[in-house]
């Protein structure tokens, strides 16, 4: 991405990482606009020419944008690890393969930079990420589980 892409890509990010987060109840409403900004601003200081930060634009080959990957990887990491912090299919794209399409050429990159593993963390409710990721040979680590007393009968 170019400084102008990353700018146009934190708008929607950011909203869209909000609204998951209040989605799966860990930030509330007044506060998950601020949250989510901080946490980006953490994590990219210095935006898309943060070192080690990969953010991406995902093409088709005629070189049609159809979304957009973020992963980070540190070659000084002993664990040798790439994290997948975001990928997104533009809604009138999705469910043609380009997400699939998108971690495999991730999944060859992050070989060749010298990674051992691919981590990610997915939303419970994300049925299609989850699916994708299953599909694509990722096993769950960990879980959190919660129950909202307001809506259980
Ligand atoms: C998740 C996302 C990246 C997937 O990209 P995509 O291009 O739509 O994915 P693909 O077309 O390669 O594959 C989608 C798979 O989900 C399946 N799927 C579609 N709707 C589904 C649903 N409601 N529940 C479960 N699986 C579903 C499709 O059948 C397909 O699986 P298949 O290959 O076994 O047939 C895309 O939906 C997206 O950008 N979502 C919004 C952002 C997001 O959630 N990002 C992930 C953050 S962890």
């Amino acid at each position: 991405m170019t400084k102008k892409e990353f700018i146009g890509y934190l708008d929607h990010a950011i909203d869209d990482y909000a609204s998951e987060k209040v989605l799966s109840g860990t930030f509330e409403v007044d506060t998950a606009q601020y949250l989510a900004e901080k946490e980006y601003n953490e994590l990219l200081p210095e935006g898309n020419i943060t070192p080690n930060h990969h953010l991406l634009n995902i093409l088709t080959d005629e070189g049609k944008k159809v979304g957009e990957f973020w992963y980070h990887f540190d070659p000084e990491n002993q664990k040798k690890i790439a994290y997948v912090y975001d990928i997104s299919i533009f809604p009138e794209h999705q469910d043609q393969g380009y997400g699939s399409c998108a971690m495999l050429l991730f999944e060859e990159e992050a070989k060749k930079l010298g990674a051992k593993r691919l981590d990610l963390h997915v939303f419970g409710h994300n049925k299609v990420a989850w699916h994708l990721y299953h599909n694509m040979g990722y096993i769950v680590t960990d879980i959190n589980m919660s129950k909202n007393l307001e809506k259980a009968e």
